[in-house]
């Protein structure tokens, strides 16, 4: 707890939340607004997830983020909670506001990724990554919101470079995050006039613990000739989570105080090609 510290940087006296902010890019972009003066409300499931086949965070998970960003003397409240139900992140949303004093801005962050061919992918595959990625980020918005149109805010949706390309392999995901989009405009357009902006952020590959086997498994055996699309036209074969949280950090902060609308793309131009 580190109330009376004067915060100093690009996003000082920011109030924002990020879900799915255990590991990953939440963590990074949690540590990286924290580096820059903001105060978070950090909010993850902490378990894993059946019909995902990688493991999702742990709480010690998410206690280490908040101490990561105690460490720049931020203030971190910390909230276990699966994004899918609104009721409890609407409760949490407003306990952290209610600690914090408001709500600046909020980063969807939180997603889920199932793989299989067009054939093998089941309606259980569409329910969860539609329920997590769609849902669920629209369940932060709406949580957030109340407590910024008011006094305006940023609404910072991750959405991912699959959606802008067609990413193949995992189409309900790809379908999820395009779904990100629309909803994002649409948000966009209908909070302007309360200064709200709504933007996405797409990344290309970033090596984080969203990594399912069967798609490894799916480039290298059943599908080898989808694989160039995987590729990024800049020589990195992945990028690092603090590119991704420097855009955040952008959209964030008030040097973007007129960018609403936006596809921020950080992709190493993997949709140039
Ligand atoms: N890693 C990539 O290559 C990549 C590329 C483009 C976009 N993205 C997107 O970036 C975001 C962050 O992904 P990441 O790579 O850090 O993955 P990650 O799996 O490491 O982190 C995601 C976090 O979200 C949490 N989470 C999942 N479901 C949740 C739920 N229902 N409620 C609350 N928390 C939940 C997980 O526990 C985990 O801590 C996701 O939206 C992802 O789709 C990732």
């Amino acid at each position: 707890m580190t109330e009376g510290v004067q915060p100093r940087g690009r996003a000082a006296g920011k109030r924002v939340l990020i879900t799915g902010a255990a590991r990953g890019m939440g963590r990074s972009h949690a540590v990286r607004l924290a580096e820059e003066g903001a105060d978070l409300i950090l909010i993850d499931i902490c378990e894993s997830l059946p019909g995902i086949e990688y493991p999702l965070s742990s709480p010690d998970d998410l206690a280490e983020t908040a101490r990561l960003v105690q460490k720049h003397n931020r203030r971190a409240i910390t909230k276990i909670v699966d994004i899918r139900d609104s009721d409890a992140m609407t409760a949490a949303v407003d306990d952290g506001v209610q600690q914090l004093g408001g709500l600046d801005a909020a980063v969807a962050n939180a997603g889920v990724l199932t793989a299989g061919t067009w054939d093998t992918t089941t309606p259980d595959d569409w329910r969860i990554v539609v329920d997590v990625n769609l849902i669920g980020t629209w369940n932060t918005c709406a949580a957030a919101l109340p407590h910024m149109v008011e006094h305006g805010g940023s609404l910072v949706n991750i959405s991912s470079a699959a959606a802008i390309k067609g990413t193949p392999l995992h189409i309900p995901y790809t379908a999820s995050k395009l779904g990100v989009v629309g909803m994002s405009k649409a948000l966009a357009n209908e909070l302007a006039a309360h200064n709200v902006r709504v933007n996405t952020v797409h990344p290309t590959g970033v090596a984080t613990g969203m990594a399912p086997e069967s798609l490894f498994a799916l480039l290298g055996e059943k599908r080898p000739d989808l694989a160039p699309l995987f590729g990024n036209a800049m020589p990195v074969p992945l990028v690092e989570t603090v590119d991704i949280s420097n855009a955040v950090l952008y959209l964030v902060s008030d040097e973007s105080r007129y960018v609403t609308g936006l596809e921020f793309k950080v992709d190493a131009g993997v949709t140039l090609k």
